[in-house]
């Protein structure tokens, strides 16, 4: 029952990981096009807000609940080795988005907004091999 708890947790600290890793992106896309100073300063505010606020708390928490599950179920095999390393792929991309957010913040940005819809395009597939792993557990 414990567990259970504890998975809905997680799932929670998935989700609002994921708005963030799904949105701040979009808000490089505008932030990439946008030309006046004060629109600029804007999108700073947001994407910081969106990264402190949610993003990197929401992160440590889905960790931290997985490796529970993790040590609690006593789970092995290679579909939680490939789920970590998936997660090991998505730690770099939140790095990456971290690495974006101070470029801009310092008006440093060196991409196209058309260089950002592709990079969004990214965490879609990590989702679905994640989620795919953790409910068919294809390989034991
Ligand atoms: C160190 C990081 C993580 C560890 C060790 C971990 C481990 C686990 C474990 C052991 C379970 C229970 C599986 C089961 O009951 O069958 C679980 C469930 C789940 N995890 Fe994670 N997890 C981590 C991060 C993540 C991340 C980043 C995501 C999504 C991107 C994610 C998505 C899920 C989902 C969707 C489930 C639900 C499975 C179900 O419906 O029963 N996990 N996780």
């Amino acid at each position: 029952m414990t567990m259970l708890w504890i998975k809905i947790f997680h799932l929670f600290a998935v989700i609002a990981w994921f708005a963030g890793i799904f949105y701040l992106p979009r808000l490089f896309v505008y932030h990439a096009m946008t030309e006046d100073e004060v629109g600029r300063e804007r999108f700073k505010v947001m994407e910081r807000k969106l990264l402190r606020g949610i993003m990197t708390p929401s992160a440590i928490v889905a960790i931290v609940l997985g490796t529970w599950l993790w040590l609690g179920y006593g789970f092995t095999g290679a579909w939680l080795y490939l789920k970590l390393g998936l997660v090991g792929v998505l730690l770099v991309y939140h790095g990456w988005c971290m690495k974006v957010v101070s470029d801009f913040r310092q008006d440093k940005n060196v991409h196209s907004h058309k260089f950002y819809r592709w990079m969004n395009e990214l965490p879609v597939f990590l989702l679905l091999g994640i989620l795919i792993l953790v409910e068919l557990k294809p390989f034991m």
